[in-house]
């Protein structure tokens, strides 16, 4: 496992670093709060033996202050397999804090949130992938991360955005020609793109039967898709693409795989929010327009204060800005909100899931 993140001791050492990173994001008085919080969660985080994963999403004072480990969902969850903690807390929402349970199931898994929902997650179960199988029998069912326990549970295959493309590939390799792909309609149209695969999207019909399930003539690969999507990264439009470079034009467009297919179309770069991260820092341009969560733009404006960052700063996510510096203090003081996956269906979802932080 790598080092984790090291951050000063005081309360006053961690305020001095929350400023040179904050300054111009949090009022002053805010961050001195911050920074007696975060030395106490890193002492609480000390003397419980617990280790802290942070999301790219979460706030900028948490963010720069307390996680072992930041990144996106296919790193977090590396870590959490490796973590040989007694307790791991993941600043996150409850589909990664499951993933981390159901890969590390020793570990007693907080989330500092009671809910910590997902649009994504919460738009298909597992009878819906039990239904898919029936109408496409002998098709392997990939799932995105985002999504519950028991959706992993009926998965062949996991995936995030970082390697979803990766994953479609291995499988054409094998000779699939029929691929179930849940539940977001945006990545599965974007890694249909991206595999040279055709998509579908069967529905159901209301009366017991579907609607879009044919396969269509010809034998072409095809991906059979979802239609959940992200209340985030839906919003997102080419015309706000088209307004930042007419306004900057030599402004670099990054845009996560969530986003609609023309929007991605339309941008210079897609990928997970650690990809963007990594591309930004190989690409030192000067302007960025981020399609993604706000946060992650204050994130990585505050440690590249060289590049310039556009927000279209209304598109935060809810879920994620449940967790907070506050949030995480009583998480670990209280042990609360600890993450239950039954064995039965963490036994069956880790296959996939192995499968998924063994790929690219
Ligand atoms: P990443 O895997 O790219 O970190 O994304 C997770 C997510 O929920 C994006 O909305
Ligand atoms: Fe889910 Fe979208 Fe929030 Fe990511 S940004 S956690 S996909 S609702």
């Amino acid at each position: 496992m790598r080092p984790p993140i090291r951050y000063p001791e005081t309360p006053g050492a961690m305020y001095e670093h929350l400023k040179s990173l904050l300054a111009d994001v949090v009022l002053d008085y805010k961050l001195k709060q911050k920074a007696e919080i975060a030395c106490e969660i890193n002492r609480l985080k000390r003397q419980k033996g617990a280790v802290i994963l942070g999301h790219n999403y979460m706030e900028p004072a948490l963010y720069h202050s307390i996680p072992d480990y930041t990144g996106d969902s296919l790193f977090l969850s590396r870590m959490a397999a490796e973590a040989e903690a007694r307790i791991v807390v993941f600043c996150g929402v409850r589909f990664m804090a499951e993933t981390a349970k159901i890969l590390n199931p020793s570990a007693k898994v907080l989330l500092p949130s009671s809910k910590g929902g997902c649009s994504l997650a919460e738009g298909v179960t597992a009878a819906d992938i039990r239904d898919l199988r029936k109408l496409h029998p002998g098709a392997p069912v990939v799932s995105y991360v985002n999504c519950y326990a028991e959706v992993k549970a009926e998965s062949d295959y996991c995936c995030t955005s970082a390697n979803a493309a990766t994953v479609v590939k291995a499988l054409l390799a094998q000779g699939h020609r029929r691929i179930i792909f849940v539940p977001d309609h945006y990545l599965a149209a974007n890694t249909a793109r991206e595999t040279g695969t055709r998509l579908i999207l069967p529905e159901r019909d209301g009366v017991g039967g579907w609607r879009n399930a044919e396969i269509p003539p010809g034998g072409e690969p095809v991906i059979i898709g979802w239609r959940a999507r992200c209340e985030v990264h839906e919003r997102f439009t080419v015309k706000d693409i088209e307004n930042a470079r007419r306004e900057f034009p030599d402004v670099i467009v990054l845009a996560h795989p969530e986003c609609h297919p023309d929007v991605v179309a339309a941008a210079d770069f897609s990928g997970s929010t650690s990809q963007m991260l990594k591309y930004l820092e190989e690409h030192p341009r000067g302007r960025y327009l981020l399609l993604t969560e706000c946060s992650m733009a204050d994130n990585i404006a505050s440690r590249h204060p060289d590049r310039r960052m556009l927000r279209l700063c209304s598109l935060r996510c809810p879920h994620m800005q449940e967790v907070t510096l506050e949030e995480t203090l009583e998480s670990l003081r209280q042990e609360r909100y600890e993450i239950d996956v039954p064995a039965d269906i963490g036994g069956r979802a880790r296959t996939a899931l192995d499968r998924m932080i063994a790929t690219g």
